[in-house]
């Protein structure tokens, strides 16, 4: 099982180990160039390429990308279309690539949601390259904080029935292995584009001690150089997990 920020003290380097995205601001991007809104998805696609590839520049081992929240399924149904068309075409276009560079590629999210042929591509992907360990590239689709501390609790209640009879014995440890992100550490940073400066119901269990970093800049604009950034004011960050600033220069 991975470490709890909120039951030790996670080791933290200058690099973030594991990054989490909300790549926002595509419709804005698209609005400002008089184009489409669909036109800055695909843009921001591009920006999804280079972003992975300066993550396994920079050794991150962990990369989350908030693709389509539970609550993205108000938009309009061409937006909603085309987003549903652009990660179909990834996984057919992609996955090669992707496999060849060492990443692990995972879908979080209520997945039943998808047409069958997506269900399909996630699960193909997901086995194609499930021994691969240079970068885990997790995207959370149809994701949403709330609903994954529900299907944990469900399905911890579901495995071990006799916790319902004592809720007392239940603690984090008892609910972790049933999170979707199970399998990674908690996020060192966070970055969220667009200039707005919320969660958006991410991984709210995950964020807990979470560095987090917002920009203004839109996400189909982001390049390596912007990521660097994001890492420099990440490596000036004080992470005390709880403690004092004088508990963390004592040797
Ligand atoms: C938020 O911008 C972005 C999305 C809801 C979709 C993100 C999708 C991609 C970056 C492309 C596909 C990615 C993969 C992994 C295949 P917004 O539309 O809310 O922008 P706005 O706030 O300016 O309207």
């Amino acid at each position: 099982m991975t470490l709890s920020s909120t039951l030790s003290v996670p080791s933290a380097s200058a690099i973030p180990r594991h990054l989490a995205i909300i790549m926002d601001g595509n419709g804005r991007w698209a609005t400002r160039s008089f184009l489409p809104r669909t036109a800055g998805h695909a843009r921001g696609l591009q920006a999804v390429k280079r972003v992975v590839e300066a993550c396994g520049q920079h050794g991150v081992e962990y990369l989350t990308l908030f693709a389509f929240s539970s609550e993205n399924w108000r938009r309009p149904q061409e937006e909603v279309s085309l987003l549903m068309r652009l990660f179909v075409q990834t996984l057919e276009r992609e996955i090669d690539k992707l496999s060849e560079r060492g990443v692990r590629l995972r879908v979080i999210g209520d997945l039943d949601a998808f047409e069958p042929r997506l269900q399909d591509l996630i699960l193909q992907a997901q086995e194609r390259t499930a021994q691969n360990t240079t970068l885990h590239l997790t995207i959370a689709a149809n994701y949403g904080g709330r609903w994954d501390i529900l299907q944990a609790t469900q399905h911890m209640l579901k495995a071990q029935p006799q916790l319902a009879a004592h809720p007392e014995k239940i603690n984090e440890q008892s609910l972790a292995p049933y999170l979707s992100m199970a399998f990674a550490p908690e996020p060192d940073l966070f970055i969220r584009t667009g200039g707005e400066q919320r969660i958006s119901n991410f991984l709210i269990w995950q964020l807990a001690y979470t560095e987090l970093y917002f920009t203004d800049r839109y996400w189909p604009d982001i390049n390596a150089q912007h990521l660097q950034e994001a890492f420099d004011w990440y490596a000036t960050r004080e992470r005390r997990f709880g403690r004092t600033s004088a508990q963390l220069s004592q040797p």
